[in-house]
């Protein structure tokens, strides 16, 4: 097998591997919550809101979408990949949500697997798409040729860098260097005329690397923080680990890097995404009440169209928005810029 060859199979195999790996085993974080689970809504009896009027309406960059969610970036790159992506395309087509793709490193390497990325213009042709490449490529690139070119592949709206350091640490045959990333980044917000975005995949993103990335141009950011899906996790499965450490459980809890990042919109305009181990209503309620301006979901979502396919999926959307209306109700909020100026409690100020 010659080196071409190889990297051909390594990527798209671990592409699929994740997306079996993501919907067979157990690769949450085992003695860590995101956090939502310390806080408690504040209870508005006097509310005056005529519940039928709340609109749970929202805008990203600019274009207007039916709720303050997006479907994460999850997969590409290998046969699987064709019809999760379309599903999922149509899901959000349908709800009017904005869908990320899985990372296009591979539609890079060869032509095999373009229509795995394709496949979401394709079905989602009027919500906002998220092209998405890891740091790992960025740091290696020495023009932004590529990156427009993968764009172009997904006609993207905006287009998200992901940060996995913890992964790319663990995983068999990693990548574990983002030398010169920031410039990188610099300059490709400067040559690209969408948006980017910066997310992490799991482990949170602190108050320093959010300013770091703001101060270089970075436009959106996703903390995916710890609580979720566990990409650590996710490669010690990979690779068979006989022996899980500290490392399963690393990161930041999504409620904590939601705060903290939440902390510079003092000084810079951004988007701020939430996202790591979203599951319901209400965590999306509190995440939009610490200041998330719109909110995310990966694995839950990966395996309900899977396992239940489009409509049941839809309906958990459209159930999950049911309860964040109930909660707008109960805060006084008609609408979901008064939701986030609503306030939460934390168990220790109740009990
Ligand atoms: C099968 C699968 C593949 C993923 N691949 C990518 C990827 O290629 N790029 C990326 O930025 N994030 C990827 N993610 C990470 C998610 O976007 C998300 O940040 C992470 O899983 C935490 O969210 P969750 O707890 O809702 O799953 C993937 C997630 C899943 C479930």
């Amino acid at each position: 097998m010659n080196y071409l060859e190889d990297k051909i199979n390594t990527t798209s195999e671990r592409k699929k591997d994740h997306i079996d790996l993501c919907l067979n085993e157990s690769v949450v974080f085992n003695n860590k919550t995101n956090g939502f689970d310390k806080y408690h809504f504040d209870h508005f009896a006097a509310t005056e809101i005529d519940y039928n009027e709340i609109d749970l309406s929202s805008k990203f960059f600019g274009k207007k979408i039916t709720y303050p969610f997006l479907i994460s970036c999850m997969t590409g790159g290998t046969d699987e990949a064709n019809a999760i992506n379309a599903n999922l395309a149509v899901i959000a087509n349908e709800i009017g949500i904005p869908i990320g793709v899985g990372s296009q490193r591979q539609a890079l390497e060869n032509s095999s697997f373009h229509k795995s990325y394709k496949v979401i213009r394709q079905n989602a042709k009027s919500v906002p798409v998220l092209g998405n490449i890891g740091a790992a490529q960025i740091s290696e690139l020495n023009h932004n040729d590529s990156i427009k070119f993968l764009i172009d592949l997904v006609e993207a709206d905006a287009m998200v860098i992901h940060l996995n350091a913890a992964q790319e640490v663990v995983q068999e045959k990693g990548e574990p260097n983002f030398k010169g990333l920031l410039k990188k980044i610099n300059k490709l917000t400067k040559e690209i005329s969408i948006p980017l975005i910066v997310k992490e995949v799991g482990a949170g993103i602190n108050k320093k690397s959010a300013k770091l990335l703001l101060d270089n141009g970075i436009r959106g950011i996703d903390v995916a923080g710890a609580g979720g899906t566990s990409w650590t996790a996710v490669e010690f499965k990979r690779n068979n680990s006989p022996n899980e450490n500290e490392l399963w459980n690393w990161g930041l809890p999504t409620t904590y890097c939601i705060k903290e990042v939440n902390k510079l919109k003092k000084k810079y305009y951004f988007t701020l995404i939430a996202s790591g181990g979203i599951t319901n209503g209400f965590e999306i309620a509190k995440a939009l009440i610490l200041g998330a301006d719109i909110t995310a979901s990966a694995r839950p979502i990966l395996i309900s169209v899977v396992n239940n396919g489009i409509e049941k999926t839809i309906n958990e959307i459209h159930y999950m928005f049911e309860n964040v209306k109930k909660v707008m109700y109960l805060n006084g909020a008609s609408n979901i810029k008064e939701l986030k100026k609503c306030r939460l409690i934390k168990t220790e100020d109740i009990y």
